[in-house]
């Protein structure tokens, strides 16, 4: 299909999806333009008034105090407040202490379910556990564990005790866990003995012991014995289970009150650089902005059953699994394992089973479903489904209209772009607008973004240009961890504007249209990685003097990495030396970074200065012209 952005006579003018007419009556926004001018008049007044819901220890002096020199944005400013207090204390106090919080579902299918009162009362007991170990706000602990209850109740309760949890995706390698904690230096680690994966048993726990051998910040491991309860642990080891029996009847723990600089959390994500960057963000404005997104994208009721394809270990499961959803009082699902084991309906009996009303997933997620055939969705009952999503990269209209055609013909899918540093969505549908297969359609309300060129100026409608933010909005991070420089260049590439490092197209209705990253990160099936990381794992390989990587388009995952290397000299070139160096790299930083394919070359193109040029790689590889290369060395 041609990109609508292309032509004047756009989808919107010809063919757009209009809402059915039951969904308009249960909207939270029934006029979404009217709800956008307003918020853009005065984005202070429209935040405060949201955030005037919520429970506060001490309200806020100013909702922005915004820094144009710095770049530094403190929402609510002067309050004090947590986070948990809103997703626990305040719901358990309004008689939903008995509803379902969360329902999780194991690689084996087992499940687990969890009320609003149960995760209060595990949180508190943890939190009481924390401080026993003389943990102290600000603090950091990094969580590596699968999507489990623990790793979601193991977040609240790091979040109550002002803690601040890294979150390490469990898929993730020693090396990669490794460097996580050696840039945010936590005291605590939290894991289990095992993941599971299409029946498989991870060792998860091997991997982190490997992992924190050289933490020397690090002062206890709690570990969670999915396996064997009596696993026996190794010294500076405790089980999970021990401390919850142990405080038991240890009560109430107090939220600890937290101030717009205190973080919430730090999650790593790739940048252009070798090195993943600790996204910050803090308590009172991710509250606010996770929370709104959650409600009025989703159109969120008290009887909706949420359930978000991804992992918490991603922003995704941050705001769209835990934080949220539980600060709307919604009822989550969060399942463990893949989508096609025990078979290819998993996902769709899931939907069936716990009657899901919300489906947020993944382009490819939904290309895999695609290929694996509609007699998958067509043998489950889906009719509690409302509405749908979409979240990680760009989604081709060709998958976005068969979610929709196998879903019943008539469900909105919120196509939401937004990234780690944002924290919400920031462009991205409401129910009740008209819908263009593949477009993410316009701003959240509070949310300024625009297509630019070089200067900051708006590009005419059908003109790919930058994706930028021109204000603040309340959950954005709010630095680099350790790293305020690499902060600021996210505002100085275009002086004075967000710069989100996509690129994108207006329709001349407005729409927007992403097209990809126009920086060094690749995107595979939706997971963030960047050049310079899996070149640097590449260059680790004894066989490898240096090597270059780009992303190629693919039908299925969006894109898959593809990487050029020059061998050493004394390099023995056996058959299976591919292989060897791929399986490297998934040793070094995990299986979703291991390259697909592997060119041996004996030449890397490069600026006189030395510098790579992936760009030239990548025309080259696709058939493309190559652009400018005047600083290309001979
Ligand atoms: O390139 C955009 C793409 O994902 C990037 C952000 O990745 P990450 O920080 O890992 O967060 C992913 C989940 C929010 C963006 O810079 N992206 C995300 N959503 C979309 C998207 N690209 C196109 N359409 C989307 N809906």
């Amino acid at each position: 299909m041609d990109n609508p952005a292309d032509s004047p006579k756009s989808l919107t003018e010809s063919n757009p999806f209009l809402p059915d007419p039951d969904l308009l009556e249960t909207l939270h926004v029934s006029d979404y333009q009217t709800i956008y001018d307003e918020s853009i008049r005065d984005p202070e007044q429209f935040w405060g008034k949201i955030a005037e819901d919520f429970r506060w220890s001490r309200k806020w002096d100013r909702v922005l105090d915004w820094n144009p020199k710095t770049y530094e944005a403190r929402w609510f400013s002067g309050s004090l407040s947590n986070i948990t207090t809103n997703m626990l204390d305040r719901h358990i106090d309004e008689g939903l202490s008995n509803k379902v919080a969360l329902i999780a579902v194991a690689d084996d299918g087992s499940e687990r379910v969890y009320t609003y009162g149960r995760i209060m009362d595990e949180t508190n007991r943890l939190c009481h556990s924390f401080a026993e170990m003389g943990l102290k706000k600000g603090d950091r602990v990094t969580i590596f564990l699968p999507p489990t209850p623990e790793q979601v109740i193991s977040m609240i309760a790091c979040a109550r005790s002002g803690l601040v949890h890294t979150v390490v995706f469990s898929g993730f390698s020693a090396g990669a866990l490794k460097s996580r904690m050696e840039d945010s230096e936590p005291r605590l680690l939290i894991t289990a003995d095992c993941a599971y994966r299409r029946g498989k048993r991870i060792a998860l726990l091997d991997t982190a012991r490997e992992a924190k051998k050289a933490i020397t910040s690090l002062e206890k491991t709690i570990v969670i014995r999915r396996e064997n309860p009596d696993l026996e642990l190794e010294t500076g080891e405790i089980p999970f289970d021990s401390l919850l029996k142990k405080h038991a009847s240890s009560g109430f723990f107090k939220a600890v009150d937290c101030t717009t600089d205190d973080p919430l959390f730090i999650l790593y994500t790739s940048g252009t650089t070798g090195k993943p960057k600790g996204i910050v963000h803090t308590h009172p404005g991710y509250m606010v902005g996770t929370f709104l997104t959650t409600r009025w994208v989703f159109n969120i009721h008290n009887d909706d059953v949420f359930f978000c394809v991804a992992d918490p270990g991603w922003i995704t499961g941050h705001s769209y699994i835990v934080y949220g959803p539980l600060l709307n009082g919604a009822t989550v699902l969060l399942a463990e394992g893949s989508p096609d084991y025990p078979d290819p309906g998993r996902w769709w009996h899931l939907v069936e089973k716990y009657r899901v009303t919300v489906f947020y997933s993944t382009p490819t997620a939904i290309r895999l479903q695609m290929r694996l055939g509609k007699q998958w969705p067509e043998k489950y009952d889906l009719s509690s489904l409302r509405l749908l999503g979409s979240v990680g990269e760009p989604i081709n209209p060709e998958a976005w209209l068969w979610f929709r055609e196998v879903t019943g013909g008539r469900l909105p899918i919120m196509d939401t772009w937004w990234q780690t540093e944002t924290g919400m969505h920031m462009i991205t549908p409401l129910p009740g607008v008209p819908l263009v297969p593949g477009s993410a359609t316009r701003p959240f309300p509070g949310v300024v973004a625009d297509v630019v060129n070089r200067q900051g100026e708006s590009v005419a409608p059908g003109e790919a240009g930058f994706v930028i933010v021109r204000q603040p909005w309340p959950s954005m991070f709010r630095t680099v961890y350790g790293d305020p420089e690499r902060y600021r260049k996210y505002w100085e590439e275009i002086p004075g504007v967000y710069f989100s490092g996509d690129s994108a197209k207006r329709d001349h209705h407005g729409l927007f249209h992403m097209i990809g990253r126009v920086d060094d990160v690749i995107k595979v099936a939706g997971h963030r990685l960047g050049t310079a990381e899996v070149e640097s794992a590449l260059v680790s390989h004894p066989c490898v003097s240096e090597a270059a990587v780009i992303g190629k388009p693919d039908e299925l995952k969006g894109e898959v990495i593809k990487a050029f290397v020059i061998l050493r000299k004394d390099a023995e070139r056996t058959p299976d030396l591919e292989l060897r160096i791929r399986q490297h790299v998934r040793e070094e930083l995990g299986a979703i970074a291991m390259p697909d394919e592997i060119e041996i070359t004996e030449w890397l193109p490069r600026t006189r200065s030395g510098k790579i040029m992936r760009r030239v790689l990548k025309a080259r590889e696709l058939g493309l012209p190559e652009g400018d290369t005047s600083t290309l060395e001979d």
